[in-house]
């Protein structure tokens, strides 16, 4: 008999990995409510789990789909994208230190500078553009995770990550990436050498904003690892049922949903790069875009559904396009079906870097000419 390739990530989405409910047969696994689990009179756990804040049989199938995709020992699903990435830096010691970068998803570093810095954790910080100044903050034997995102929010910037990985690796620290909007179809962060990657499932792993939710892949359930688990078991972020459960349907789309969102994106960014009425467009698929070499040797397929314009003017001429829209939705969050608009620097408040003029856009899988049609007139 031929040996059969190994299925391709489109596949096993569409699928859920081709599992059949053995009880029943069903193509579509069930729904588990249950919190706790019954012992036989031996006491033993008599289907192997205990109690629903460690182990949730709803959220095994999505954690194994999302294992396999990113090529990972296994998943582990959270309440949500900041329980899972601040579930990482919990499960070090006070007075271990961390670098992440200057350019990342913002309520993580307010959460990393006013939390983890006063519980003791040491926090540098780096370019994720340029690595040398990650080789500069490293503490060889004390840094204990390197951070990147990538494409990172809201400027899309991108970071080298098998680069970050050698480094990281180099100083005795694991490399963690936020790889909410490259998503597996794009990228796959551990054949670059990542230990951890972390993806607000609330984006478009589920992809119909109506699930908050988190994941890790783990690429080895090594010391660090397992004590993320138990950060999630003690804190008991874990991911309702419910929500798992809804996060495999919405992931089965995935492929389909990324694949149309990125080619929107690249020919919106092709579209306004240039225009006289924009200042610029940031999009790692752009040619003349600094991350686009590193873009294109780390995502294929596509360079994600995420961009941002910058209209000149300061704050007062991006409010005026954002008034202007109609089929873009004044809102925040990312990753959904539908294509939203947000002025970020007011989103991210008074600590934010971001510049005033900067309009961040979620591209959604909408007919591209109505998207580039309500860009244009909102344009002037
Ligand atoms: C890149 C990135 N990482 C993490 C998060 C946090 O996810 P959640 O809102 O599900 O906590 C977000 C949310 O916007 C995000 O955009």
């Amino acid at each position: 008999m031929r040996n059969r390739p190994e299925l391709r990530s489109a596949t096993l989405l569409a699928q859920a990995l081709g599992e059949i409910d053995a009880q029943t047969g069903a193509l579509v696994p069930p729904l588990h409510t249950a919190t706790t689990f019954a012992r036989d009179t031996d006491y033993k756990p008599m289907g192997g789990r205990v109690y629903a804040r460690d182990e949730m049989p709803s959220l095994e199938p999505p954690e194994r789909l999302l294992a396999r995709l990113e090529g990972a020992e296994r998943a582990l699903l959270f309440s949500s994208g900041i329980a899972a990435a601040t579930a990482v830096f919990q499960a070090l010691a006070p007075g271990d230190h961390v670098a992440v970068p200057r350019v990342m998803y913002y309520a993580l570093k307010n959460w990393l500078h006013g939390f983890a810095r006063p519980w003791g954790l040491e926090i540098g910080e780096f370019d994720g553009t340029d690595l040398a100044t990650l080789e500069a903050v490293l503490r060889p034997g004390k840094t204990k995770i390197v951070w990147i995102e990538t494409p990172a929010n809201p400027t899309w910037a991108v970071t080298d990550i098998a680069a970050a990985a050698s480094l990281a690796h180099r100083a005795g620290a694991q490399l963690g990436v936020d790889s909410t909007c490259a998503t597996p179809i794009h990228t796959r962060p551990i054949e670059f050498g990542a230990d951890i990657v972390m993806h607000a499932a609330t984006k478009y792993l589920n992809g119909h904003s109506d699930v908050l939710g988190g994941a890790l892949a783990l690429a080895r359930m090594d010391a660090l690892a397992e004590r993320i688990k138990y950060v999630r078991y003690a804190g008991g972020a874990i991911l309702g049922p419910f929500e798992g459960w809804l996060l495999l349907r919405g992931m089965r789309t995935l492929a389909l949903r990324v694949e149309r969102a990125s080619a929107t994106a690249l020919a919106i960014a092709e579209r306004f790069a240039g225009d006289r009425r924009v200042l610029s467009v940031l999009y790692p698929g752009l040619p003349g875009d600094p991350g686009h070499a590193v873009a294109r040797k780390q995502m294929q397929g596509g360079f994600g559904g995420m961009l941002s314009i910058r209209v000149g003017g300061g704050e007062t001429a991006a409010a005026r396009v954002t008034a202007q829209v109609e089929v873009f939705k004044r809102a925040t969050s990312l990753g959904g079906v539908e294509s939203l608009i947000e002025h970020r620097r007011l989103v991210e408040g008074p600590s934010s870097a971001t510049p005033a003029d900067l309009l961040r856009l979620s591209v959604g899988i909408e007919d591209p000419a109505d998207l580039i049609a309500d860009l244009d007139i909102a344009l002037g």
